[in-house]
Formats: C-alpha cells, structure tokens, sequence
C-alpha cells in the first residue's frame, strides 16, 4: 500500500486569518483520512506547523533555495524551512519554473537542499498545451524526471507531483485515460531507474483543477495516489471533499 497525500498549495494566498482554515480541516477529518500537506506562504509557515502539530496535519513551504545560507536576498533556505516546524517543500512548481526561469537542474538541486534539512521535496513536472498538441507529452515527462529527480531518492525521501501546466487554474482537467497514461508512464520510469521496491513505493500526485466534484473520478486511476491542490485546498469546505476522496 502507497502512501496516500492531499497536498495544498495556497500559492501567494493568505494571511493569519487563513490559519482558522487549518482547524476546520482537522476538525472535519474522515476516519483514516491520508497525510493531509498544506502548504501556506512563507510568513505563515511557523504559526501554521504549530496549529498543525496538534491537528495531525503537515505543513509544506512552496520553494528553497538550493543553498543553505548566504547572499540571496528574499530567499528562504530548506533548514530555515524545517525550523519553522514544516516538513515538506514543493519543488519545481511549473509557476516557479516560468516566472523564475528555474530549470530541471535547480531543481534537482533544490530537492537536495530538502532532504539535507530532512524536508521532504514534492518535486513537480508537467507538460504545457503546445507540447501536449504536439505529442510530445511523454518526452517532456520523462526529460524533466531524468533531470530534475536526483539519485539519491528512497522509498520514503520524495513525493512526485504531475501537474499539466495547461490544467493549472484553468478548470480543464486531462481525461482519465490521459492522466493513466502519464502516471504509468512515470511510475515506469521510476521503476526502472530506482528498481521496483523504491519506484513502486513513490507517491504519485496529480495537480491541476482538482475539484471536490472530480477528485473521486481522477483517483479512480491507480498511479494516482493523491493530489496537488490549488484553488480548493484555500477553504476547508472544498478541500475536504476532496481529502475524503483518498479514504
Ligand atoms: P489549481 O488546483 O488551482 O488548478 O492549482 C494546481 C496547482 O498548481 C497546485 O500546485
């Protein structure tokens, strides 16, 4: 059995008030209910692990920077991170790749930097709409994890999150068949590249437009073992439905 996550990504959204969010998600729950990862704006990361520690929640930042300290201003390191009391960082993000032209090899090496702070990276990929129409869908999955996936992933370090950038707060979301087939895909390359016993046990998310009336239909594909949330992971009423979907 995978793990099974309901990751949120509140992107630049949020202040102290949203934190009460926190606690109308612990309190509405299911029974056996997967690792819930939300992952507010920096400025909130410490008060948000703190609610969380007594939620039975986990707390994400939404990017480090490779280096542990120095010179970077406005950059927030992966041990700054973890001091805060979180414990995952998105990586890689397609919104990150574009407006901070970051490439497959910063991420790699930020992915680094979190597992050196004991983070644990939700490392993301996806595919754009012009490279999708093009057929090229699968060459771009299988570049960007080759590349920006380092070597030293375990069983246990790393979460991979498939988000199509075309998917991404659009509401369009890819058809069933389409979503089996990347995350086939991308379990296959796992596999091979890791062996089986790592590569079978990686947890694969999808992202992009996941919606309380779709998330149940999406986690119908069997590579799928939970999501990457936007929009409705903001408000405990929509990213609850779509946390009980997972059980
Ligand atoms: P939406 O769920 O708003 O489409 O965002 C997906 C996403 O980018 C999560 O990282």
């Amino acid at each position: 059995m995978r793990r099974k996550i309901a990751a949120g990504n509140w992107k630049m959204n949020g202040t102290g008030a949203a934190l009460a969010e926190l606690d109308a998600i612990a309190a509405g729950l299911p029974t056996a209910p997967p690792e819930v990862v939300i992952c507010p704006p920096a400025p909130l990361l410490f008060r948000a692990a703190k609610v969380a520690a007594a939620a039975g929640l986990s707390i994400g930042a939404q990017d480090c920077h490779m280096q542990t300290s120095g010179a970077f201003t406005g950059d927030i390191s992966a041990q700054m991170i973890a001091d805060t009391g979180a414990t995952f960082v998105i990586v890689g993000h397609s919104e990150r790749r574009e407006a901070h032209a970051e490439s497959d090899s910063d991420v790699r090496a930020k992915a680094k930097a979190a597992w050196a702070a004991d983070l644990t990276p939700i490392i993301c990929i996806g595919e754009e709409l012009d490279e999708r129409e093009a057929n090229n869908t699968l060459d771009i999955i299988g570049g960007q994890l080759a590349g920006s996936v380092p070597d030293a992933v375990t069983a246990t370090n790393t979460v991979i999150a498939y988000e199509p950038i075309w998917a991404i707060g659009t509401g369009k979301v890819p058809s069933l068949d389409q979503i089996i087939e990347v995350h086939d895909f991308i379990r296959a390359q796992l596999t091979k590249r890791f062996g089986a016993q790592i590569g079978n046990a990686l947890p694969l998310l999808y992202g992009g437009s996941v919606k309380p009336d779709n998330a149940a239909h999406i986690f119908a594909a069997g590579n799928v073992d939970g999501f990457l949330v936007g929009g409705a992971s903001l408000t405990a009423r929509d990213f609850l439905p779509i946390i009980s979907a997972l059980t």
